[in-house]
């Protein structure tokens, strides 16, 4: 079997200063086996599989019993359900489908929720909310409407209809489920939102659509355990592909790189592009430092932002993801006109692999560093690992930084100003804030 692979031979590492980065190794390992061991990285040391995948075997025949699965959640509660749906349960895109649906609401979107309210039949629908820390207002405001609408339809039945994913002890969402009776997953201490997709947050989806939770796992594990080893040195850490491309990512910074495109070239794994941008972006972006996360796919953003890439600002550097393994789909006729010959009696799914070459080529060729992700096969454990890489990578690309790549604190801001603007209690100084901002002078055109 051929090896999932990363090919940096287009990566730009000859001219670039990274040897300030790759010195830090030995300080790094040193940080991972003291936050490894005081539980800070449940995404590494997946410890909580132990308890979640046997509670999840529990589940699933009550979950199988619904037709429809309705997902309240956002962000890290949200993306890596829809990367793992599109990926491995694509059905529900394409005709014929017979089910299972699984609904993502992940954004305040009315008429999304009234056609939701309107046509799921909630008898056959279980309603799964998830929030790490129970209480993000477009998630909760989402359950506050879900619980009357199963209430109103199912009675005291209601309760068999919704599961919690939330923190194991604090929240409202943990208190709602213990005053309510609810059944309810727990996410681990200290695993946030961006890096909980193997946790119940993207499991619990991943089951009711029928994936292989073990496969998705194991694949994450086979790539985390390394890292998670309490004899980690310095040497081995250098050596595994999460630090080299930390290493990469910083080299890249420091020589004016700073915007990181993801281009997907298995059309079915495109929305990790976004579950990828978001675990980016929330964990680098801080003190004016990071790179700006761009998810494209190929070949339809070829025709699209591709230009930028080629010759926009010189700016840009890729992670290029690829596998060899994709089928084939249909065969072009033979009967074709002679400007298109060159395709006929070919499959149709050979023009993704030269596009890709094609694009790959081009990107190198214009100076973008571009550093190839090539699956041996697009399956759950390939999946699995790729989620882990990443979600390590960017660990350590923040710890190099010397950012902290789990928080997000310059969210809370907007967050906060919402809340003042529906008169939440208290936010005073963001009440004062508001009206001086919308007290201010309009500079206002029609158009
Ligand atoms: O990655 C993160 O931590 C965030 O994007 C969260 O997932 C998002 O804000 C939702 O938070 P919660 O799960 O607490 O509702």
């Amino acid at each position: 079997m051929t090896a999932d692979l990363l090919d940096w031979t287009n990566a730009g590492l000859a001219d670039m200063d990274d040897a300030q980065y790759r010195a830090r190794a030995t300080e790094l390992a040193q940080r991972l086996r003291d936050e490894v061991h005081t539980g800070k990285l449940p995404f590494l040391r997946m410890d909580y599989l132990s308890a979640l995948l046997p509670e999840l075997g529990r589940l699933e025949p009550w979950l199988r019993g619904f037709d429809h699965m309705l997902l309240l959640g956002i962000g890290g509660s949200a993306l890596g359900a829809r990367a793992l749906q599109k990926a491995f349960a694509p059905g529900q895109d394409r005709p014929g489908h017979q089910g299972p649906w699984l609904w993502i609401a992940d954004n305040v979107d009315p008429a999304d929720l009234e056609s939701y309210l309107a046509w799921l039949p909630a008898e056959k629908t279980v309603v799964v909310t998830v929030s790490k820390s129970g209480g993000t207002i477009e998630t909760v405001g989402q359950y506050f409407i879900l619980r009357e609408w199963l209430r109103d339809r199912l009675g005291k039945a209601w309760k068999d209809h919704a599961l919690l994913v939330t923190d194991a002890t604090r929240g409202f969402l943990r208190e709602e489920a213990a005053n309510q009776g609810i059944r309810a997953l727990p996410v681990p201490d200290n695993l946030g939102g961006r890096y909980s997709v193997l946790s119940a947050v993207g499991l619990v989806p991943a089951l009711f659509l029928g994936m292989d939770c073990r496969a998705l796992t194991e694949g994450a594990r086979e790539v985390a355990a390394p890292l998670a080893d309490m004899d980690l040195h310095g040497e081995a850490l250098a050596a595994h592909p999460a630090f080299e491309l930390a290493v990469w990512a910083n080299a890249l910074m420091y020589a004016g790189f700073d915007e990181m495109i993801f281009f997907t070239y298995i059309p079915p794994m495109a929305w990790f592009g976004d579950w990828f941008a978001q675990l980016w972006a929330e964990s680098l972006g801080k003190r004016g430092k990071g790179s700006q996360p761009i998810p494209a796919v190929g070949v339809t953003d070829q025709h699209s932002v591709n230009q930028m890439f080629l010759d926009g600002p010189r700016n840009k550097a890729c992670l290029f993801l690829t596998s060899p393994a994709q089928p084939r789909g249909p065969r072009f006729p033979n009967e074709l006109p002679d400007a298109f010959g060159y395709v006929r009696g070919k499959d149709f799914g050979e023009l993704i692999h030269a596009e890709g070459l094609g694009t790959r080529m081009a990107l190198s060729a214009s100076g973008v560093p571009l550093v190839e992700l090539r699956l041996s096969r697009p399956d759950q454990r390939a999946a699995g690992k790729l989620i882990a890489l990443l979600g390590a990578a960017t660990l350590l690309t923040g710890w190099l930084m010397d950012i902290n790549p789990v928080d997000q604190p310059a969210v809370e801001l907007g967050k906060r100003l919402a809340k003042a603007r529906l008169g939440a209690d208290g936010l005073e100084k963001e009440k004062a804030e508001l009206d001086a901002f919308l007290g201010a002078q309009r500079n206002e055109q029609e158009f």
